[in-house]
Protein backbone atom coordinates (compact mmCIF):
# COMPACT_ATOMS: atom_id res chain seq x y z
CA UNK A 1 0.00 0.00 0.00
CA UNK A 2 1.26 3.48 -0.51
CA UNK A 3 2.00 5.77 1.92
CA UNK A 4 0.32 8.98 2.15
CA UNK A 5 2.35 12.54 2.24
CA UNK A 6 0.59 15.37 2.99
CA UNK A 7 2.50 18.81 1.13
CA UNK A 8 2.35 22.21 2.28
CA UNK A 9 3.27 25.31 0.04
CA UNK A 10 3.86 28.09 1.58
CA UNK A 11 2.39 30.19 -1.60
CA UNK A 12 -1.05 30.06 -2.98
CA UNK A 13 -0.98 33.15 -4.97
CA UNK A 14 -2.67 32.40 -8.43
CA UNK A 15 0.56 31.84 -10.55
CA UNK A 16 2.70 30.65 -7.81
CA UNK A 17 5.54 28.87 -9.05
CA UNK A 18 5.43 26.73 -6.06
CA UNK A 19 2.30 24.92 -6.53
CA UNK A 20 3.44 24.04 -9.60
CA UNK A 21 6.33 22.37 -8.16
CA UNK A 22 3.98 20.10 -5.76
CA UNK A 23 2.36 19.37 -9.00
CA UNK A 24 5.50 18.28 -10.78
CA UNK A 25 5.86 15.88 -7.43
CA UNK A 26 2.40 14.59 -7.50
CA UNK A 27 2.57 13.74 -10.66
CA UNK A 28 5.99 12.04 -10.79
CA UNK A 29 5.79 10.48 -7.23
CA UNK A 30 6.55 6.78 -7.27
CA UNK A 31 4.07 4.51 -6.95
CA UNK A 32 5.15 3.52 -3.13
CA UNK A 33 4.00 7.53 -2.51
CA UNK A 34 0.69 8.74 -2.76
CA UNK A 35 0.91 13.10 -2.57
CA UNK A 36 -1.74 15.08 -1.97
CA UNK A 37 -2.01 18.97 -0.98
CA UNK A 38 -3.35 20.24 2.36
CA UNK A 39 -4.55 23.73 1.82
CA UNK A 40 -2.86 26.68 4.20
CA UNK A 41 -3.59 29.65 3.12
CA UNK A 42 -7.16 30.24 4.80
CA UNK A 43 -6.08 29.67 7.86
CA UNK A 44 -6.58 32.18 10.31
CA UNK A 45 -3.35 33.98 12.73
CA UNK A 46 -2.46 31.42 15.18
CA UNK A 47 -2.95 32.97 18.16
CA UNK A 48 -2.32 30.40 21.96
CA UNK A 49 -5.90 32.04 23.02
CA UNK A 50 -7.13 28.85 20.46
CA UNK A 51 -6.07 26.88 21.82
CA UNK A 52 -8.37 27.38 25.26
CA UNK A 53 -11.05 27.20 23.44
CA UNK A 54 -13.26 23.95 23.33
CA UNK A 55 -14.32 24.48 19.83
CA UNK A 56 -11.40 25.34 17.27
CA UNK A 57 -12.20 27.55 14.41
CA UNK A 58 -13.17 25.14 11.42
CA UNK A 59 -10.52 25.98 9.57
CA UNK A 60 -8.10 24.71 12.24
CA UNK A 61 -10.46 21.28 12.32
CA UNK A 62 -10.23 20.60 8.55
CA UNK A 63 -6.41 21.79 8.25
CA UNK A 64 -5.36 19.30 11.28
CA UNK A 65 -8.00 16.57 9.60
CA UNK A 66 -6.11 16.94 6.36
CA UNK A 67 -2.42 16.23 8.07
CA UNK A 68 -3.59 13.60 9.85
CA UNK A 69 -4.31 11.09 7.28
CA UNK A 70 -0.64 11.45 6.15
CA UNK A 71 1.87 9.76 7.82
CA UNK A 72 5.06 12.24 6.55
CA UNK A 73 5.31 15.49 5.25
CA UNK A 74 7.16 17.81 2.52
CA UNK A 75 7.14 21.27 2.90
CA UNK A 76 7.22 23.64 0.01
CA UNK A 77 7.92 27.28 0.35
CA UNK A 78 9.44 30.43 -1.19
CA UNK A 79 11.55 32.77 0.27
CA UNK A 80 10.15 35.47 1.35
CA UNK A 81 12.99 38.32 3.27
CA UNK A 82 15.16 35.62 3.73
CA UNK A 83 12.84 33.51 5.86
CA UNK A 84 10.05 30.80 5.04
CA UNK A 85 6.63 32.69 4.22
CA UNK A 86 3.86 33.94 7.08
CA UNK A 87 1.80 31.22 5.44
CA UNK A 88 3.77 27.82 6.07
CA UNK A 89 4.83 29.36 9.06
CA UNK A 90 1.34 30.27 10.74
CA UNK A 91 0.61 26.38 9.21
CA UNK A 92 3.70 24.46 11.21
CA UNK A 93 2.63 26.45 14.52
CA UNK A 94 -1.31 25.62 13.79
CA UNK A 95 -0.90 22.02 13.28
CA UNK A 96 1.99 21.87 16.04
CA UNK A 97 -0.95 23.16 19.21
CA UNK A 98 -2.83 22.58 21.52
CA UNK A 99 0.33 21.51 23.49
CA UNK A 100 0.59 17.66 23.90
CA UNK A 101 -1.41 17.21 20.53
CA UNK A 102 0.50 18.53 18.32
CA UNK A 103 0.96 16.78 14.76
CA UNK A 104 4.80 16.50 13.95
CA UNK A 105 6.10 15.38 16.54
CA UNK A 106 8.16 11.55 14.91
CA UNK A 107 6.99 12.55 11.67
CA UNK A 108 9.37 12.89 8.54
CA UNK A 109 9.53 15.85 6.48
CA UNK A 110 11.24 16.93 3.02
CA UNK A 111 12.32 20.45 1.96
CA UNK A 112 12.03 22.31 -0.58
CA UNK A 113 12.14 26.19 -1.19
CA UNK A 114 12.46 28.36 -4.58
CA UNK A 115 13.44 31.81 -4.94
CA UNK A 116 14.22 34.26 -7.49
CA UNK A 117 17.83 34.35 -6.09
CA UNK A 118 20.82 32.18 -7.49
CA UNK A 119 20.66 30.50 -4.01
CA UNK A 120 17.22 28.97 -4.06
CA UNK A 121 16.19 30.07 -0.75
CA UNK A 122 18.66 28.16 0.66
CA UNK A 123 18.23 31.01 4.18
CA UNK A 124 14.41 29.68 4.06
CA UNK A 125 14.96 26.26 4.00
CA UNK A 126 17.74 26.11 6.52
CA UNK A 127 15.16 27.87 8.43
CA UNK A 128 12.58 25.17 8.07
CA UNK A 129 15.06 22.41 9.16
CA UNK A 130 15.75 24.07 12.30
CA UNK A 131 11.89 24.64 12.92
CA UNK A 132 11.45 20.43 12.17
CA UNK A 133 14.39 19.48 14.53
CA UNK A 134 13.04 21.40 17.25
CA UNK A 135 9.40 20.07 16.50
CA UNK A 136 11.16 16.24 17.10
CA UNK A 137 10.91 15.71 12.98
CA UNK A 138 13.60 13.55 11.25
CA UNK A 139 14.64 15.93 7.90
CA UNK A 140 15.38 14.59 4.81
CA UNK A 141 18.94 15.54 4.55
CA UNK A 142 18.86 16.56 1.14
CA UNK A 143 19.09 20.48 -0.29
CA UNK A 144 16.32 20.96 -2.95
CA UNK A 145 16.75 24.83 -3.29
CA UNK A 146 15.38 26.43 -7.04
CA UNK A 147 17.02 28.71 -7.65
CA UNK A 148 15.48 31.52 -10.45
CA UNK A 149 12.14 30.07 -9.61
CA UNK A 150 11.02 33.36 -12.58
CA UNK A 151 12.34 31.14 -15.28
CA UNK A 152 11.27 27.86 -14.63
CA UNK A 153 8.07 27.27 -16.18
CA UNK A 154 7.05 27.03 -19.97
CA UNK A 155 4.46 28.46 -21.46
CA UNK A 156 2.03 26.28 -20.28
CA UNK A 157 2.86 27.40 -16.92
CA UNK A 158 4.59 23.56 -16.30
CA UNK A 159 8.09 22.79 -14.71
CA UNK A 160 10.45 22.55 -18.25
CA UNK A 161 13.68 23.73 -16.84
CA UNK A 162 16.45 20.26 -17.06
CA UNK A 163 17.78 21.59 -14.10
CA UNK A 164 14.95 21.86 -11.62
CA UNK A 165 13.33 18.35 -13.18
CA UNK A 166 16.56 16.36 -12.73
CA UNK A 167 16.45 18.26 -8.86
CA UNK A 168 13.24 17.16 -8.51
CA UNK A 169 13.16 13.95 -9.61
CA UNK A 170 16.16 13.25 -7.37
CA UNK A 171 13.96 14.44 -4.38
CA UNK A 172 11.71 12.33 -5.17
CA UNK A 173 13.76 9.21 -5.00
CA UNK A 174 16.01 10.44 -1.87
CA UNK A 175 12.51 11.28 -0.17
CA UNK A 176 10.75 7.61 -1.31
CA UNK A 177 13.80 5.91 0.19
CA UNK A 178 14.02 8.29 3.72
CA UNK A 179 10.62 7.75 4.30
CA UNK A 180 10.88 4.05 4.18
CA UNK A 181 12.50 4.15 7.48
CA UNK A 182 9.83 5.61 9.72
C1 LIG B 1 7.49 39.51 -0.09
C2 LIG B 1 8.53 38.80 -0.94
C3 LIG B 1 9.81 38.62 -0.45
C4 LIG B 1 10.76 37.93 -1.20
N1 LIG B 1 12.00 37.73 -0.68
C5 LIG B 1 12.92 37.04 -1.36
C6 LIG B 1 14.19 36.78 -0.79
O1 LIG B 1 14.49 37.12 0.34
N2 LIG B 1 15.11 36.10 -1.57
C7 LIG B 1 14.81 35.70 -2.84
O2 LIG B 1 15.66 35.12 -3.50
N3 LIG B 1 13.57 35.88 -3.39
C8 LIG B 1 12.64 36.54 -2.68
N4 LIG B 1 11.39 36.73 -3.21
C9 LIG B 1 11.05 36.10 -4.48
C10 LIG B 1 10.27 34.79 -4.27
O3 LIG B 1 10.94 33.92 -3.37
C11 LIG B 1 10.07 34.02 -5.58
O4 LIG B 1 9.46 34.85 -6.52
C12 LIG B 1 9.24 32.75 -5.36
O5 LIG B 1 9.48 31.84 -6.38
C13 LIG B 1 7.75 33.05 -5.32
O6 LIG B 1 7.06 31.83 -5.11
P1 LIG B 1 5.55 31.65 -5.56
O7 LIG B 1 5.50 31.93 -7.04
O8 LIG B 1 5.23 30.24 -5.23
O9 LIG B 1 4.71 32.64 -4.77
C14 LIG B 1 10.43 37.42 -2.49
C15 LIG B 1 9.13 37.63 -2.99
C16 LIG B 1 8.19 38.29 -2.22
C17 LIG B 1 6.79 38.45 -2.78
Amino acid sequence: MSKKIALLVGSESKNSVSQKIADYLIANAPQSLQLFKVSIAKLPLYDRDFDELAEQPTEYERFRDELKNAVSFIWISPEHNAAPTAAIKNAIDIASRPWGAGIWTGKAVGIISSAASRLGGAIAADQLRTIASLLEMPVLPFNANISESHLILNEEGKISHPSVIRLLDKFLLKYEEFVAKF
